[in-house]
């Protein structure tokens, strides 16, 4: 099966979506990556890396991530997107992250809804997401998409619940 790519510039009321480029890692990507509790670190050139790798991959598969900014400011709030992760190109996972300062605004539903209509343009029929068993939040952005829940699964690291929507 092939599939249109995914769109590389997305609009909502109060975001714009671009893909996530290796100067973001200075701009507040690194930043992002901080606030985080697993303890990833990571140099500013390896983050920048990591992100150059993203684009080629994206290059290749048709599926990436976004950077969202605040239409009003251009200020970045975080990032949303597609990735295989623990499940496949035909039906990948939905991923987004923000930085703590833009938490509670409804801003990771309005972006993530806006990639999930993307998806279901590249002529997917399913998107997964994998959540830690804690994460109140991502689980009400996740109902708030009319993702349900399917099964529990784990790694060498955690555990993670499997959450499946349907695309029209
Ligand atoms: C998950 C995350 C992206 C949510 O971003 P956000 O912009 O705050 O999300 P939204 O505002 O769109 O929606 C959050 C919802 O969770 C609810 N919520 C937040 N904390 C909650 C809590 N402790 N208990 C119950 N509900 C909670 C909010 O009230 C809101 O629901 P509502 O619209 O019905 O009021 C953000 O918390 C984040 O970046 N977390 C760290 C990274 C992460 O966990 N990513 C997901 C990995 S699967």
């Amino acid at each position: 099966m092939t599939y249109r790519p995914l769109a590389s510039e997305l609009e909502t009321e109060r975001l714009s979506l671009r893909p996530l480029v290796p100067a973001d890692a200075a701009e507040w990507h690194l930043e992002l990556l901080g606030e985080r509790e697993d303890g990833t670190t990571r140099t500013l050139d390896e983050d920048r890396r990591l992100l150059a790798d993203l684009l080629a991959s994206e290059a290749a598969n048709g599926i990436g991530f976004r950077t969202i900014r605040r239409r009003s400011d251009g200020e970045p709030l975080g990032y949303t997107g597609l990735l295989i992760g623990r499940a496949s190109l035909d039906e990948p996972e939905l991923a987004y992250e923000l930085l703590r300062r833009h938490h509670g605004q409804g801003y990771a539903t309005e972006a993530a809804r806006a990639v999930v209509d993307a998806a279901a343009a590249t002529g997917r029929t399913r998107l997964w997401s994998t959540v830690g068993p804690w994460n109140t939040p991502s689980f009400r952005v996740l109902e708030k998409l009319g993702f349900r829940r399917d099964r529990v699964g784990a790694d060498e690291r955690s555990e993670f619940v499997y959450l499946v929507r349907d695309l029209p």
